[in-house]
């Protein structure tokens, strides 16, 4: 929702208590809370939005999807009401809407009566108070639809005194998302949004519902690369793919000699059998579902073995198929990849989201992080489009989400701004000390070490964000130091551009200069 360039409404931590701050300048710190109760200090609740690394529209046909979360979140705050209306202030828009069971309101309230509606199916959930603040782009193919939704399902459940298993919570708002909002979406948004773990990305298997959480491992970077062209998915090509593989599926049915359920259960054999019988739109529908696939589960065993490079030719491969046979990218996405590409420390990138619009997503060496970010970041504007933009997706330690999504008091008023503004004075001249070292003594580690555990910025911040406290960040950049002075494991190049450049016709650039070429065959 929010994008301040200057970043004073991003971060985490700003979100719970921007939520927090809004809901009692909306509704009164009492809310409508009987007078026989005590005041109820709110519940807050956090989802993240995500990038998806590799497994692009395999969701909605059963298959597999590795997302990761990034550290923008929606963050929802709540007091139960005594009846059953939902007084929604969205601080952002500085919108409040006031919902009746079976209102059916359009825009953002849409998401919240939506949810509302569908866990009011199985759960009593009453009425409650809620403020939303988020800084999740909207129309930056990060899922802050999906986010939105599970925190305020988190919410609606945790004042009501509900739980559910977070499986269940996800399909509640993915059915919200396809019922009460229209988009034929698969699960993908809701289940990265209530189920990735921090630093990890999440192997998704979109049929069996099974997750397996996978680490980055220390020496993985992630960068998000936001075209600045927007993607609606109720007003994009997404749910003419849903039906080109429905049809696609018809057909294939017909004609092969096993059941089909769908697309997950063709495989290439099948697929170059029956490929004439296929209108040649559908077959390379099909071939884009078949071999994402296949590139899910070799991004995934590559992941877990700490081989970078064999993720980014993965995520190329990705992309060249959602360009080519999916046909779902567009000119600032192809531009933001073969940038991101052709920058040094990447090992690849990739759309991410619904497409036609959106992000693009590059995985990088850790130790390469902020010089590419500087050199995508510089060379955006011109190369991408005049707004478009790059950050990394997760700082380290990532942010824990699920650590505030239980009912718990939110950090105490004005300590939560220490984030903003102590640790930022102390750690260039921390970083500054270290490097002067770094190159020649281990004394560095001991010294980071040191200067993390007897941090006193520490004491101020609330307990309850634990993995984002100073402390965790000094030892993380500790962790980082000593990394440097270790041997790696992967070793660190400049990767020539990967990706098979293709002319586009509706590049508004033209066709790719000889110069700029990739000299990589693949
Ligand atoms: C959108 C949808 C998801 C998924 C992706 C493409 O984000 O909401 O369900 O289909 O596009 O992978």
């Amino acid at each position: 929702m929010s994008r301040d360039a200057d970043g004073s409404n991003t971060g985490t931590p700003n979100q719970v208590e921007r939520a927090t701050v809004a809901l009692d300048a909306a509704f009164g710190p009492d809310g409508d809370a009987p007078s026989s109760r005590s005041t109820p200090a709110p519940t807050v609740a956090v989802a993240p939005g995500r990038v998806n690394l590799v497994g692009g529209h395999t969701d909605y046909n059963d298959g597999l999807c590795l997302p990761m979360a990034v550290d923008r979140h929606v963050a929802v705050a709540a007091r139960p009401r005594s009846d059953d209306r939902l007084r929604v202030r969205a601080a952002d828009f500085d919108e409040t809407a006031e919902l009746d069971p079976d209102d059916d309101p359009g825009g953002w309230a849409a998401y919240v009566a939506a949810v509302a509606r569908v866990l009011r199916e199985d759960d009593p959930v009453g009425g409650a108070d809620l403020a939303i603040a988020s800084d999740v782009p909207t129309g930056a193919g990060l899922s802050s639809s999906a986010a939105l939704e599970l925190a305020v399902g988190r919410a609606l459940l945790a004042v009501s005194g509900r739980d559910r298993p977070v499986a269940d919570l996800a399909l509640a708002c993915w059915r919200a998302e396809v019922e009460g909002v229209g988009v034929e979406c698969g699960i993908l948004d809701q289940f990265s949004a209530a189920l990735c773990e921090a630093d990890s990305a999440l192997f998704l298997d979109c049929r069996s519902r099974e997750t397996e959480s996978v680490p980055l491992g220390d020496d993985a970077g992630v960068l998000v690369i936001d075209t600045g062209v927007s993607h609606e998915l109720t007003e994009s090509g997404y749910n003419d793919r849903v039906r080109e593989c429905e049809a696609a599926l018809d057909r294939l049915r017909e004609v092969a000699d096993r059941g089909l359920d769908s697309l997950r259960d063709v495989d290439r054999a099948l697929l170059d059998a029956h490929a004439d019988a296929l209108e040649s739109v559908h077959s390379r529908r099909v071939r884009h579902v078949v071999t994402e696939n296949e590139r899910v589960r070799r991004a995934r065993d590559a992941l877990a073995a700490g081989d970078l490079d064999r993720v980014g030719d993965a995520m190329l491969a990705a992309h060249e198929s959602l360009r080519d046979d999916y046909e779902v990218s567009c000119p600032e996405l192809d531009a933001a990849v073969e940038l991101a590409a052709e920058t040094p420390g990447v090992y690849g990138a990739r759309m991410t989201g619904g497409g036609f619009g959106g992000s693009a997503v590059a995985l990088v060496d850790g130790d390469a992080l902020d010089r590419a970010e500087r050199a995508i970041r510089a060379a955006a504007p011109e190369r991408v489009g005049p707004d478009a933009t790059c950050s990394p997706a997760a700082r380290r330690p990532a942010f824990d989400w699920s650590a505030r999504s239980k009912r718990e008091p939110t950090a105490p008023r004005g300590v939560s701004g220490k984030i903003g503004t102590r640790v930022p004075c102390v750690l260039p001249w921390f970083r500054f000390g270290l490097r002067l070292v770094e190159q020649r003594s281990t004394l560095c580690c001991w010294l980071a070490e040191a200067y993390a555990s007897s941090n006193e910025a520490n004491r101020g911040f609330a307990g309850s964000t634990s993995r984002f406290t100073p402390r965790r960040i000094l030892s993380s950049e500790a962790r980082l130091i000593r990394r440097r002075l270790t041997p790696r494991r992967t070793a660190s190049r400049r990767r020539p551009c990967a990706l098979r450049r293709r002319p586009c016709p509706a590049s508004r650039r033209g066709p790719a200069s000889p110069e700029s070429r990739c000299t990589r065959p693949r």
